[in-house]
């Protein structure tokens, strides 16, 4: 490396030296060279007539300060240092940039045919020199200028004031934003497009236009996008009482985009694939993710752009926060049990793999040396995590009482997480002094719980012990406040109610030391109990649970979630200790009762079809992994498999029969149908190892109307390797080829491939006209599945597939050292295999960190991964 990328300390912050009220932007649009004047009002703040602008990547032109040409300045690699300025002065900057050359997608870019812009997190200083932090809010006024035939729609922030024509065929729009707002939440994009035009009418009786921008010729694919804008906008109002602020709200989908879409004021910007999507190019996971991201990126309105961030290490203050409120759209909208499964899996899953890796991180993070880094499933996932639970301990009431308070001390400035709790706090009465612990510690813990029934005193008691583990970067933990919910039962399955002291007691529980005990009375038999309800808080639940207990809570737990939890402990026994088994050349066993539990699951008629569907669905490989310190690849993947088979043919008559009886003749995406393929699709996924598996998925295949039931006809044939799979392959890639979205999920079979020349037709994937390494989802889709979902072919003992990713990465190190720094995760994680995969993925690591031109993204992990 050149330079060695410096950190940045969250206790270093500084207020800003000046700051900006009024920002005047014009942009004279050209492919390789776009000129930018950037005409600011600004007044010192400090005692320093020095003013330091960010700068990346811009050639800057001329630099005036009140009319007149400036000449005191010095341009440094990052930074322009203006000297000996006036207490307040005019300052125009004219920069000169290259959007085509702009393969980073951060800054303006060129996507496809469209000029469009990326400025999270810092972004806005590859446009041109600016104080490009989060807390100098300015209000921008946009000019845009390009040709008019190749780009009829100019757009930018907040409200378009004037338009008019120009010599050459060009022609231009000016926008106004009333919002004061960082330099990150700017957009522009200029292009093409088709759009779908609707309107909403706020509670209070404004009428916003909306509009959404898609590829000429997708008109077909932004209906369910403009369904889910309109169900946001009416969702926060009733639930939030909150009220959109503009008079136009505008979505731009673009192919190149290196993350899901961007909150942009009044013109977000979206991956495609969160905007396109109609029954025969799009799965329900679609849908449902169209409705989660395009919900996250409205809510972020108030809660990121109306309140925005103070710098980068409060980032959970809005992502946490936005990902709480965007989970609840989706609960509220469809089914509450199926969605909370699914962000658990998320936690237990990849964010306690995060927690326990070299990149574990508080969700404020203490230390950045790239920010890019720190958009993490700690930060959203686990940052969302630890608003539920002040949710929890303060009752919906309580909890939005606080978020008015909130709004009432910070609307239009810039906020810290402490500013965020002190409001609850405050508006509740709740003390959250321990609870704030959440926000700098680092690591998962772990509760072990302990239970002891005394049939004379007729006394239950918990005991619940404490501790989190060192993680990487933080070596001493304390314990945290745990808001713990509990239930337990009584033989026949009647909850039985908890008293303490004489008194009842709250189904939530305050741990908050090292070692606690609860004791309730009056319990005239010995209970079970029903412990971390809801997954109350983002911890590791240890409690020895007998079979029949678990199979007790799967049938008798009065929620849903408790039920999923109880058939996840159990087939996580069971996954233990057919691991065991395996390492000591044993076979796979899953005793009767076990399978019995799961076709009661199955045949029980009062049961939602989506949630018997996640009972039926076993932890992935790398949740398994997560379990163990060392991770014995093949073994998990044997037992995970043959647990499967094993499931598979002892329930073949009842998985068929369900099978079938779950067809539907018309598709539709309500709640209910959805719910209904899924159940279909996972017993297919179990069929297809049957007999006449092969058979079965073929006609699923063949007889298919929508994108769902193709798709998990070929997954099935892809995980189970039957005879069809290249067939379907080459049928649905004769049919797509065209369409890099749809091909996607192609790409991502190819790079889940279980079979043992996987890595060969990766390759030979690569070469397929709809692939391309510049373009972030088609990456993800190949490449990223090989590396994060198919762990025996990926972690071969030959070290191919590492030396496969390690040229990959230094390919994308200079094209797109974002997607290379999100790509590289799974190799951080090198010290929990054998020592030769450990050797081998270190040379990876090595070979990185001796690139001369190595990314700040990817210096800081792979410095991180490699310390002792
Ligand atoms: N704020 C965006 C969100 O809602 C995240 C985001 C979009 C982003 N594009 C980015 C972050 C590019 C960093 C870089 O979640
Ligand atoms: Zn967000």
């Amino acid at each position: 490396m050149a330079h060695t990328p410096q950190a940045k300390y969250r206790k270093d912050y500084q207020s800003p030296s000046h700051t900006i009220s009024d920002l005047d932007l014009t942009f004279d649009l050209h492919d390789k060279a776009t000129l930018v004047t950037a005409v600011s009002q600004v007044k010192q703040q400090l005692d320093s007539t020095t003013l330091n602008l960010e700068g990346d990547n811009v050639e800057l032109k001329s630099i005036s300060v009140n009319g007149e040409e400036w000449s005191d300045y010095t341009i440094h690699p990052a930074s322009l240092e203006i000297a000996n300025l006036p207490s307040e002065f005019e300052l125009v900057i004219v920069t000169l940039i290259d959007p085509e050359a702009n393969s980073a997608l951060e800054g303006l870019y060129k996507s496809g045919g469209a000029f469009c812009t990326q400025c999270e997190a810092e972004g806005f200083r590859r446009i041109t020199y600016y104080m490009d932090r989060p807390d100098v809010l300015a209000k921008f006024t946009t000019t845009v200028i390009a040709d008019k035939a190749q780009y009829p729609f100019l757009l930018s922030n907040g409200n378009r004031v004037d338009e008019g024509e120009v010599e050459g065929g060009r022609h231009w729009v000016k926008w106004q934003d009333p919002h004061p707002k960082p330099a990150y939440l700017f957009a522009l994009v200029a292009g093409d497009f088709d759009v779908l035009r609707d309107k909403y009418t706020t509670k209070s009786g404004r009428d916003v236009a909306l509009e959404i921008f898609v590829d000429k010729g997708n008109l077909d694919r932004a209906s369910h996008a403009m369904v889910s804008l309109i169900n946001s906008m009416k969702w926060d109002e009733e639930r939030f009482d909150l009220e959109y602020d503009l008079d136009i709200y505008m979505i731009v989908a673009v192919d190149f985009f290196n993350m899901g879409a961007m909150e942009n004021k009044g013109l977000n910007i979206f991956n495609s694939k969160f905007v396109l999507a109609n029954n025969q190019t799009a799965t329900d996971a679609d849908y449902l993710g169209i409705e989660a991201v395009i919900g996250h990126e409205y809510f972020h309105n108030w809660t990121g752009n109306r309140v925005t961030c103070r710098d980068w290490f409060q980032l959970s203050l809005k992502e946490g926060l936005t990902v709480f409120r965007d989970q609840e759209f989706s609960s509220d909208l469809g089914s509450r049990a199926v969605n909370r499964i699914g962000n658990v899996r998320t936690i237990r899953g990849p964010q306690f793999a995060e927690d326990a890796s070299p990149m574990s991180h508080p969700i404020r993070p203490e230390k950045v040396i790239e920010m890019n880094n720190f958009y993490t499933l700690t930060v959203y996932e686990k940052g969302s995590e630890v608003i539920r639970m002040m949710h929890t301990l303060l009752g919906e009431v309580g909890f939005q009482k606080g978020m008015k308070l909130y709004f009432e001390r910070h609307d239009g400035t810039a906020a810290t997480c402490e500013d965020f709790v002190a409001a609850m706090e405050q508006a509740s009465g709740v003390d959250l002094t321990q609870f704030r612990l959440w926000y700098s510690q680092s690591g998962t813990p772990t509760l072990r719980v302990e239970s002891d029934y005394d049939a004379e005193n007729k006394t239950y008691s918990l005991t619940v012990e404490q501790s989190t583990e060192a993680t990487h970067e933080q070596k001493e933990k304390q314990a945290l406040h745990i808001p713990f919910d509990i239930e337990l039962y009584s033989a026949s399955g009647e909850p039985i109610t908890l008293q303490c002291n004489g008194e009842k007691v709250h189904n939530v529980l305050d741990v908050k030391q090292d070692k606690q005990i609860f004791v309730f009375e009056n319990v005239t038999e010995q209970p079970i109990p029903s412990l971390l309800r809801e997954f109350s808080a983002p911890v590791k639940l240890e409690y020895d649970y007998s079979d029949d207990e678990l199979i007790f809570l799967m049938v008798n737990a009065r929620n849903e979630f408790a039920r999923w939890d109880a058939s996840q402990m159990l087939l996580g026994k069971y996954i233990r200790t057919n691991i065991d088994n395996i390492q000591q050349g044993k076979g796979v066993e899953l005793p009767e009762s076990v399978i019995d539990a799961f076709r009661g699951v199955l045949l029980n008629e009062e049961l939602e079809p989506a949630f018997i569907s996640e009972v039926l669905s076993l932890p992935n490989h790398n949740e398994v992994s997560g379990w163990f310190k060392q991770v014995d690849v093949d073994a998990i993947a044997t037992v995970l498999k043959e647990m499967k088979v094993t499931l598979a043919q002892n329930l073949n008559d009842e998985l068929s029969a369900t099978y079938h009886s779950l067809k539907q003749d018309e598709y539709t995406i309500e709640h209910a149908a959805i719910g209904k393929r899924s159940l279909r699709n996972t017993c297919l996924a179990f069929l297809a190892n049957n007999e006449n598996g092969d058979a079965l998925v073929v006609e699923q295949y063949n007889s298919s109307n929508n994108m769902t039931d193709t798709i998990a006809a070929m997954s099935a044939a892809n995980a189970a390797q039957l005879p069809c799979r290249e067939t379907l392959m080459q049928d649905y890639s004769d049919k797509w080829k065209h369409d890099g979205l749809v091909m996607d999920k192609w790409f991502a079979l190819q790079g889940m491939n279980p079979a043992s020349n996987a890595l060969d037709n990766i390759k030979v994937s690569m070469e397929h006209s709809a692939f391309s390494l510049k373009n972030p989802n088609r990456t993800r889709n190949l490449i990223g599945s090989f590396l994060n979902f198919n762990a025996v072919q990926f972690h071969a003992k030959s070290g191919e597939g590492y030396q496969f990713a390690g040229e990959i990465l230094r390919e994308l190190n200079s094209s797109n050292p974002q997607v290379a720094s999100r790509l590289i995760d799974p190799l951080l994680k090198y010290r929990r295999y054998d020592q030769q995969r450990q050797d081998l993925i270190k040379v990876e690591l090595e070979k990185l960190k001796a690139m001369d031109n190595l990314a700040k993204d990817l210096f800081e992990k792979v410095t991180k991964a490699l310390e002792a």
